[in-house]
């Protein structure tokens, strides 16, 4: 894949683009290209290796098996490094990870304290 990237100066990534902020199509003038912030990394990491970057996209449960096809020569898809995952390709140090969660008011904090604190609530 290395030399491909090199003979051909492009590196292929694949994606899933329905996926923002991460990836995501922009549309303009009737063209559609892809934007996100991976597609933002992977054109930083093209640029560092002095090849021009093309985003193919796809069906994201295709971009494991398109990687071993050697149809894409690297994916970034907001995809979570599991432990099944792992044992089919080679990921990258995490670039992102998030713990979102509920909130509700400071001075309601008290209220909701257990899973069963809304039980009856009215
Ligand atoms: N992080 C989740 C996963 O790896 C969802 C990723 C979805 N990404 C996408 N481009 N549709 O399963």
């Amino acid at each position: 894949a290395y030399n491909k990237i090199k003979s051909e100066k492009t590196l292929t990534m694949g994606t899933s683009a329905d996926f923002a902020p991460f990836e995501f199509p922009v549309v303009k003038n009737g063209k559609k290209t892809y934007n996100g912030f991976d597609i933002m990394v992977a054109n930083q990491i093209a640029k560092d290796m002095g090849v021009k970057l093309k985003v193919q996209n796809m069906q994201f449960s295709s971009l494991i098996g398109e990687l071993q096809n050697n149809k894409v020569q690297m994916v970034m898809a907001g995809m979570t490094a599991t432990k099944q995952r792992r044992k089919a390709v080679d990921f990258s140090k995490p670039y992102y990870t998030e713990s979102e969660a509920l909130l509700v008011k400071k001075s309601d904090a008290n209220k909701y304290t257990t899973k069963d604190s809304t039980k009856g609530a009215s």
